[in-house]
């Protein structure tokens, strides 16, 4: 099953002009550019937080299933918004088949789990927010996101800018801030954004007044479903989207099924 989801995926042809996304729950996407170029963003792609769930009295047993185990991630670049476990998980990392994956990006502390995982430094981009870099047919802007403790103080979003195509952003884990504004200057089409309010996240209705300063075509919520002690209903975030965006539309993804966006 893993094997064949990731085959589907490497197979799927993406149109000149738009990018394919695909949801493997919390906030891990694969990200498919019409150069073929796959990227994964914070995939979680185990039951490692289990453990830490355990240690703290909280329920983080994964109620998602693993739709591709590590070793079956087939992807060029690998992104991280944060170190976070569900975010940049040491056992996905270290499981990883890290010879077929050319870059491994994301901001400091996720930049040291990379490393001490395993994934050869020569390989390991380090950026931040404000940052830019080229990749393949896709430009990966860093924005800025309020760190939600004071365990990893370098969390970061990206809008990825497809060359001639859509511009879809990732919130990273977030709290609200004024300053996560600063992201409609690079016009997505898309927002991907926590809404879970847990653990100092973005609640729905901080995530949809973000969307209302943003104002990209389409909204849709992720971070909501992974974990028992750190769930929430995106239908509350559909409820106040309508009231303070409503000219955003919601998309509610189903797991690994392409979504194709066009700008
Ligand atoms: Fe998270």
């Amino acid at each position: 099953m893993s094997r064949e989801c990731m085959e589907s995926i490497r197979n799927f042809k993406v149109d000149k002009g738009s990018a394919a996304l695909w949801w493997l729950g919390q906030m891990g996407f694969l990200v498919k550019t019409p150069a073929g170029t796959l990227f994964a963003i914070d995939a979680y792609l185990t039951n490692s937080c289990k453990k830490i769930g355990d240690s703290l009295g909280l329920n983080m047993d994964r109620r998602v299933p693993i739709f591709i185990e590590p070793e079956e991630l087939d992807v060029n670049h690998f992104l991280c918004t944060h170190s976070h476990q569900d975010h940049a998980d040491p056992e996905t990392l270290g499981r990883l088949r890290k010879e077929r994956i050319e870059t491994f990006v994301g901001p400091g502390l996720a930049c040291e789990s990379f490393a001490s995982c395993g994934v050869d430094r020569a390989k390991v981009q380090q950026t931040y927010p404000g940052g830019k870099l080229q990749v393949s047919d896709l430009t990966v802007h860093g924005t800025f996101a309020m760190p939600t403790d004071d365990s990893d103080l370098n969390h970061m979003g990206y809008v990825l800018a497809v060359e001639n195509g859509p511009r879809i952003y990732i919130s990273g884990d977030t709290d609200y801030s004024d300053l996560l504004a600063h992201v409609r200057k690079l016009e997505p089409d898309v927002m991907i954004g926590c809404i879970n309010g847990g653990f100092n996240n973005m609640s729905h209705w901080e995530a949809a007044e973000l969307a209302a300063l943003i104002q990209p075509k389409v909204a849709i919520p992720c971070h909501y479903d992974m974990f028992p002690d750190n769930a929430s209903d995106p239908q509350q975030f559909r409820a106040c989207l309508k009231l303070k965006a409503p000219q955003v539309r919601y998309e509610q993804l189903d797991y690994v099924k392409p979504f194709v966006v066009k700008s």
